[in-house]
């Protein structure tokens, strides 16, 4: 039988800043991220012009974030990361992040997102696979020297989709 799916949390997408620095840390912490990000890194990004951190916020904490970067001249911007608090997960958030990422990266002119992720994470791979991603390359040993990366791509409009069909890599 098919699990009930919890309610949605009351969560509140909005631009990363200063203040959520800590509470971004205590994220990573709760899992096992390749490139955990400095308090330095999070400084930077959350002020950068060539990234946007997005984050969602429930009950006036961070319960998620997505991070995407971007690059002068380059029409591929990059998911460098996305994570949810545990307590919050299955709730749709990583999607709704994943979208306002893609929003802001078609707002910047962008025509594909790309992303790593580690081929041993289903769960996000599903993810990805299930919000228009598709796979197109394997590096491998890329997580500590011996977890392969999985990359994937997705197409942020028409003109992408008929691009991406010719060249995907
Ligand atoms: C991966 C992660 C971001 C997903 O966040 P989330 O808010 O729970 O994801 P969502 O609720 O939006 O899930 C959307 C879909 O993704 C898939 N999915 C997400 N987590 C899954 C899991 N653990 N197992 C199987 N499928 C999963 C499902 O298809 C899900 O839809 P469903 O709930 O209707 O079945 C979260 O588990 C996380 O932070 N993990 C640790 C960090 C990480 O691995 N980040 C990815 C780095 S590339």
């Amino acid at each position: 039988m098919k699990r009930p799916k919890r309610s949605l949390p009351a969560a509140k997408l909005r631009r990363g800043r200063i203040g959520d620095i800590d509470d971004l840390i205590l994220l990573e912490q709760h899992f096992l991220a390749a490139d955990q990000l400095s308090r330095r890194s999070f400084r930077h990004f959350v002020s950068a012009p060539k990234s946007t951190l997005i984050v969602a916020e429930a009950n006036g904490k961070v319960a998620g974030c997505a991070l995407v970067l971007y690059r002068q001249g380059s029409e591929r911007a990059r998911l460098y990361t996305i994570a949810v608090a545990s307590e919050f997960r299955r709730r749709g958030l990583a999607r709704r992040l994943l979208k306002a990422v893609e929003k802001d990266a078609r707002r910047r002119g962008c025509l594909f997102m790309r992303l790593e992720v580690r081929a041993d994470d289903p769960g996000a791979i599903t993810l990805y696979e299930t919000s228009g991603y598709y796979f197109f390359a394997r590096r491998r040993r890329y997580y500590a020297g011996r977890i392969d990366a999985l990359r994937f791509e997705k197409p942020l409009g028409a003109k992408a989709k008929r691009l991406a069909t010719h060249n995907p890599t």
